[in-house]
């Protein structure tokens, strides 16, 4: 049920694990299915220099993340805010209508993430 895309973006997932000394961390649990998504970004000058993630959740959920870490690298911190559920899951191709909700974790916990950022720094 999931194209080929989603399946690569599962099967070889970009950017997993944690960054050491993250500055900005966002956590998201998904209400729905009790999933949980955690986003690590290195924010050098207002630039996504490098981001992580790490997820409990299904296939859906593990390529939108894939996904969205591979969008905003190297965007600034209110270009990667743009970055909707939408966008991700149409990158991605689209995703069978009862997996759209597993979308909504990666670009959420990007978003806090870089409000996480913000708080800390600030702005
Ligand atoms: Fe939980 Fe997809 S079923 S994120």
């Amino acid at each position: 049920m999931y194209n080929d895309k989603v399946m690569d973006h599962f099967a070889n997932p970009r950017n997993v694990g944690e960054i050491a000394g993250a500055n900005g961390i966002g956590e998201v649990g998904n209400a729905k299915c009790g999933d949980i998504m955690k986003i690590y970004l290195q924010v050098e000058d207002n630039i996504i220099k490098d981001i992580k993630f790490k997820t409990f959740g299904c296939g859906a959920a593990i390529a939108t993340s894939s996904m969205v870490t591979e969008m905003c690298k190297g965007k600034t911190l209110e270009e990667a805010l743009e970055i909707s559920n939408q966008a991700v899951a149409e990158a991605l191709g689209g995703l069978p209508p009862v997996k759209m909700h597993c979308s909504n974790l990666a670009a959420d916990a990007l978003h806090e993430a870089i409000k996480d950022y913000m708080q800390k720094n600030g702005k």
